[in-house]
C-alpha cells in the first residue's frame, strides 16, 4: 500500500541479463566504488574465523530450566551484539527445508512467460519482482524476487503464490506454519531476557495476529561481481527474520565493527536476525544490523527470506519497562504499515530508517 501503481522504469529481469551471455553488466547495476565488495576483507575474515554465533536450539524446547536459561541467555547476547544467528536443532524439518528451497529453484528456472504472469507492481509487491523502490534512475540490486503474504489469513492469497511446480504451494505452507511455531519460540526467549513478560514480545505484535511474509530471492551468476550487489545493504524493517539460504553457495554479509563478514553457513541451519520492530520495541537493547547479499560468476543463489512481523496497524514502541530517566525512549512509535514504505519507496538504505526514528 505504497500508493505507487508502477514502476518508473521497465522492468528487467536479472536473470535474462545474466542467461543473455554479457560480459559486462549494464551500468545501472554498476554500485558507487565505496559500496562494492571489498573480497580482500572476506579473505581476513577467513583467517580469523569471525562469524555470526552458531546456537542449538534443542534445550529452549526440553525440560531442563538451567540448560533452558542457558540457551536463552547465548540467543540474547547474540541479539544485542551481532543481531543475528545461526539456529540448528531449531525444529523445522530438514527434508521440508530443502524441498521448499528445490521448489522455489524450479520455479524460477521456469520459462520468463511463465514468470511474467506473477509479475508485481510497487502497490503490494506481491509477486514476480526486480527492484525494491520506486526513484527514477536508481543503481539496481543484481536479483529477481518473489514477494508473498503468508499472514494474516485476510491477506494470504494462494492463487498469487506459484502454480508450479505443483508442491510449491503445500511446501510453502507447511515451511511456513514450522517457522511460525519458531518464532513464537524465540520471542517467548528474547522477552525473558530483557526483563519482560514472557509474552510480551508477542502481545506487542498483536498475538495470534501476527503478520508474515516471504521474499524469495533470486541471485543470478554475475559477470562481474566486484561491481554489484545482489542485494544492497540494508536492516530488515521488520519483527525477525529467519532466512533459509542455498547451502552450496555462500552470499551473505553481516556489518560488524564496521567490516563485512561473509556468513558460513552450518548444515541446516537457520539464519535468524533481529528486524527493526524488535529494535524499537527493545529499545535498543537488541540491534537490527546491517547486511547485504554478493554475487559470484559461477553459480545462481536462491534464498528464503521469511518475515516473522507486528500486526501491521499496531503502534510498535519501546516498552515501557524498559525506558526511564537514564535511558530515554529512543524510538518515537509508528505503526509497521507506515513504517515499511520507507523501503518500499527508497528500497534498500543501510540502517538510515531506524535511525531516522530517533529524533524525538
Ligand atoms: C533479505 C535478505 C539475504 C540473503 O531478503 O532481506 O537480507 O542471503 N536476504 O538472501
Ligand atoms: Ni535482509
Amino acid at each position: 500500500m505504497s500508493g505507487f501503481a508502477s514502476w518508473p522504469e521497465p522492468v528487467v529481469r536479472v536473470q535474462s541479463l545474466s542467461e543473455s551471455g554479457m560480459r559486462a553488466i549494464p551500468e545501472r547495476y554498476v554500485k558507487a566504488p565505496s559500496e562494492r565488495p571489498s573480497f580482500t576483507n572476506e579473505t581476513e575474515n577467513h583467517h580469523k574465523h569471525v562469524d555470526i554465533p552458531v546456537i542449538d536450539l534443542t534445550n529452549l524446547f526440553g525440560e531442563d530450566p538451567t540448560l533452558h536459561e542457558e540457551t536463552v541467555r547465548l540467543i540474547a547476547v547474540a541479539c544485542k551484539e551481532w543481531g543475528f544467528f545461526q539456529a540448528v536443532n531449531h525444529g523445522v524439518s530438514h527434508e521440508l527445508m530443502e524441498r521448499t528451497l528445490e521448489a522455489w529453484r524450479h520455479f524460477f528456472n521456469m520459462p520468463l512467460g511463465f514468470k511474467q504472469q506473477y509479475a508485481n507492481t510497487p502497490t503490494t509487491y506481491e509477486g514476480y519482482g526486480s527492484r525494491l523502490g520506486v526513484q527514477k534512475g536508481a543503481i539496481l540490486d543484481w536479483s529477481d524476487y518473489f514477494f508473498l503474504h503468508y499472514l494474516p489469513d485476510s491477506l494470504r492469497n494462494q492463487s498469487k503464490w506459484p502454480s508450479q511446480p505443483s508442491c510449491c504451494r503445500e511446501l510453502l505452507s507447511e515451511y511456513g506454519a514450522e517457522v511460525v511455531k519458531l518464532g513464537g519460540r524465540l520471542l517467548k526467549a528474547m522477552s525473558a531476557n530483557l526483563g519482560l513478560k514472557e509474552d510480551y514480545l508477542q502481545n506487542a505484535f498483536g498475538g495470534e495476529d501476527i503478520g508474515a511474509c516471504l521474499r524469495v530471492n533470486f541471485y543470478p551468476k554475475c559477470p562481474q561481481p566486484d561491481l554489484t550487489l545482489g542485494l544492497s545493504s540494508h536492516s530488515d524493517p521488520g519483527g525477525m527474520t529467519f532466512l533459509l539460504p542455498d547451502h552450496d553457495v555462500a552470499g551473505l554479509q553481516v556489518r560488524k565493527n564496521g567490516k563485512w563478514i561473509t556468513v558460513k553457513l552450518v548444515p541446516s541451519a537457520l539464519i535468524v536476525n533481529v528486524g527493526d520492530q524488535i529494535e524499537v520495541l527493545s529499545n535498543a537493547t537488541y540491534k537490527s544490523v546491517e547486511h547485504r547479499v554478493i554475487v559470484n560468476s559461477v553459480k545462481d543463489r536462491v534464498s528464503l527470506a521469511f518475515f516473522y512481523n507486528p500486526k501491521s496497524d499496531l503502534l510498535i514502541e519501546p516498552a515501557k519497562e524498559l525506558v526511564s530517566e537514564e535511558r530515554p525512549a529512543l524510538y518515537s512509535p509508528m505503526t509497521f504499515d507506515e513504517y515499511r514504505l520507507y523501503i518500499r519507496t527508497k528500497g534498500p538504505c543501510g540502517k538510515a530508517q531506524v535511525e531516522s526514528l530517533g529524533s524525538i
